[in-house]
């Protein structure tokens, strides 16, 4: 296949030279005026003015022309979504917004228990059907890596049907679905036996499925008072390691804690923190857990939002994500929760986009993507405007104009 020259844009953001811990002033994005960028295949090639690579790869070039204004960043990368469901949860929504709260809703019956059972109706099919729509979705807002994690099947064979339900829709979709295995989600209610026997059962028998069939080769747990504590969850994280998985974290979210066992077991990431205080501020600042913010959790429940601009003045490495699910987090708009954190949080651009490209690629343990330099994966973004600083200005209602993902065109 030709090189492609793409180009040219008004401004390029490559997101290179940046680092992946701490504070982001906007000096430190680099902008090319007049851009313009390489591919062959699925990759990058090289990145500079458009006028100098116009000279170095005539005349055997393929040029793809822009018209401009044009601004080309890294298309983003959502790494935390619960998009593999069934039903919907608006009466939670009503219910909440008329008092009640997430933790009595749970124990009312509603909450994660409601979702799992529609989840459990669904065929594998309808499942990868509800999958691909939300990925779409996901597509025209830039994104072309998501993270879809299960956790409402919650038994054996429920969790391998949702994980065979992602992996049946990413032979669907034209970007890269990062699947994860969140059995730890809930102790299921007809699951007799208590939280460490469900646990032990679930890495048992579970686990070696998961290996066989390459359904995931990340674990993921929620440690909350409503799902599992400390004491419940290291065997089961020490299981999952032992057999070679990534760890993720659904930490602090209502109650501290977790955050400082996703250290301990040096996870890739520890998501939520909305709850995190001072000593999970400094343990994330001192590790290389990448501390996911998923503010629209924080929206969806009317709830604080993760205490960003401490986490990365104190050296954190900061991901945003959208945890879109049917519960807290209803949404599913990730540059509009991530320019509405950003004027809570008072977070730059710099740490907005680097939040939702490399810094996100991390949290998933990619190094292939998220920045626009040679060797990356040819992912990014074209918006008609002619400065980036439109897009948070617009809170995520400037949607790209193109989408390319691995190389290729994929949405316009
Ligand atoms: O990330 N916190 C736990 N899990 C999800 C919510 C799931 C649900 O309410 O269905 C979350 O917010
Ligand atoms: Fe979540």
């Amino acid at each position: 296949m030709a090189k492609k020259l793409i180009g040219p844009f008004t401004q390029l953001l490559p997101l290179t030279n940046m680092p992946l811990h701490g504070a982001l002033a906007d000096s430190s994005l680099e902008i090319i005026e007049n851009g313009g960028m390489v591919i062959e295949h699925n990759c990058i090639v090289d990145v500079g003015p458009y006028v100098a690579l116009q000279e170095k790869y005539s005349p055997t070039i393929t040029r793809v022309e822009i018209n401009k204004p044009a601004v080309c960043m890294p298309s983003y990368i959502d790494c935390h979504t619960h998009i593999a469901f069934g039903g919907n949860r608006a009466q939670d929504f009503a219910l909440r917004n008329a008092g009640a709260t997430y933790l009595e809703i749970a124990e009312a019956g509603g909450g994660i228990w409601s979702t799992v059972q529609h989840t459990r109706e669904a065929s594998t099919e309808e499942l990868a059907a509800y999958v691909m729509e939300r990925v779409n979705a996901l597509i025209k807002q830039g994104i072309t890596t998501i993270e879809v994690k299960s956790g409402y099947g919650l038994s054996v064979d429920q969790e391998v049907k949702t994980l065979r339900a992602i992996q049946q829709a990413q032979k669907q979709v034209p970007v890269d679905l990062v699947p994860t295995c969140l059995a730890a989600h809930m102790k299921p209610r007809d699951f007799d036996g208590d939280a460490t026997v469900y646990l032990d059962k679930m890495a048992a028998e579970l686990f070696p499925i998961l290996l066989n069939e390459n359904l995931t080769n990340r674990i993921d747990a929620f440690i909350e008072k409503s799902a599992f504590n400390a004491i419940e969850i290291r065997p089961y994280l020490r299981s999952a390691k032992e057999q070679g998985f990534d760890i993720t974290i659904h930490a602090d979210q209502f109650t501290a804690g977790g955050a400082a066992i996703a250290v301990e077991f040096g996870a890739v990431s520890a998501d939520h923190l909305e709850a995190s205080a001072e000593n999970e501020i400094q343990m994330l600042a001192k590790s290389d857990t990448v501390a996911v913010a998923l503010p629209g959790a924080s929206l969806g429940l009317g709830c604080a939002y993760a205490p960003a601009r401490r986490l990365l003045d104190e050296g954190a490495i900061l991901a945003i994500a959208t945890d879109w699910n049917p519960g807290s987090a209803p949404m599913g708009q990730l540059m509009v929760q991530a320019s509405i954190l950003a004027t809570a949080e008072k977070l730059s651009n710099a740490e907005v986009f680097s939040a939702i490209t490399f810094r996100a690629a991390s949290a998933l343990n990619l190094s292939d993507r998220g920045q626009l330099k040679r060797g990356q994966l040819a992912d990014f973004n074209i918006y008609t405007t002619s400065n980036y600083q439109n897009i948070t200005y617009r809170q995520g209602t400037l949607l790209p104009q193109q989408v390319w993902k691995s190389g290729k065109l994929i949405y316009t």
